[in-house]
């Protein structure tokens, strides 16, 4: 399984449909980050052709979010793990049983399988959201409570906002791998993103990765971009 990097590393998200943009990228990112991710846009668009010729350049995080049941995800999880990823995706909210089944299916390809993500409660709901699906009692008393479902069936960490990395940490302690989207360096535009942090509180607060994406590939200099993040991490 990845390593799990002395402080915060940099996964790189490659949100593009083209597979030219997302190799450029690669190419240029690689030596500035520690994994490169690709998700539904591109997956959707290209294939595991595509994601193979991506591969090379870095760990992979393959974040396709699993939700299904048990069987049919550990059958998706074994496609994935063809194109040996370092960590996978899957949503909490599918239960234990297929938790486990994602993580069996990971453990058939030995040491170097992908580390088993769980995402809680994505940072774009809401309470009001939660609500309407008929849960009560707002996002951190969710997010809470699909950690510790996840973690007791085997997912190897979990994807949160910076908000809850602190919360986690105190939950579960060290030993969960915690991959934090909604990074905004000092400065840079906020988007779409609401629950935001820089990547040094970010990593002060305990995230192993940060999720990176318009950040570094809507710069001017992409690669120039992640190298300064880099070395605000890392001084
Ligand atoms: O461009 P930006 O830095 O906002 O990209 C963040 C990446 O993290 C995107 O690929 C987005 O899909 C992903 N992500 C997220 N929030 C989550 C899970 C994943 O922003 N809860």
């Amino acid at each position: 399984m990845i390593q799990r990097p002395n402080r915060a590393g940099i996964i790189a998200a490659l949100d593009t449909q083209s597979p030219e943009q997302a190799e450029a990228w690669a190419e240029a990112l690689a030596p500035h980050v520690g994994c490169l991710k690709l998700g539904l846009e591109f997956f959707v668009a290209n294939g595991p052709a595509a994601v193979a010729r991506i591969a090379p350049h870095r760990p992979l995080f393959l974040d396709l979010k699993f939700h299904d049941i048990p069987n049919t995800v550990a059958g998706a999880v074994r496609s994935a793990c063809a194109l040996a990823p370092a960590m996978l995706t899957i949503h909490a909210g599918g239960g234990p049983a297929m938790v486990q089944a994602a993580r069996r299916a990971a453990e058939e390809f030995g040491p170097d399988r992908p580390a088993i993500l769980a995402v809680t409660v994505l940072t774009s709901t809401d309470a009001a959201t939660l609500s309407a699906t008929g849960v009560s009692g707002g996002p951190a008393q969710q997010v809470l409570r699909l950690a510790r479902l996840a973690l007791e069936a085997g997912a190897d960490g979990l994807v949160c906002s910076p908000r809850e990395v602190s919360l986690l940490r105190d939950a579960h302690g060290t030993g969960p791998l915690l991959v934090v989207p909604g990074i905004r360096p000092a400065g840079s535009a906020a988007g779409d993103q609401s629950r935001i942090a820089t990547p040094e509180e970010t990593a002060d607060a305990g995230a192993d990765w940060l999720v990176i994406g318009r950040p570094i590939t809507a710069a001017p200099d992409p690669a120039a971009a992640a190298a300064a993040i880099a070395a605000s991490l890392h001084p």
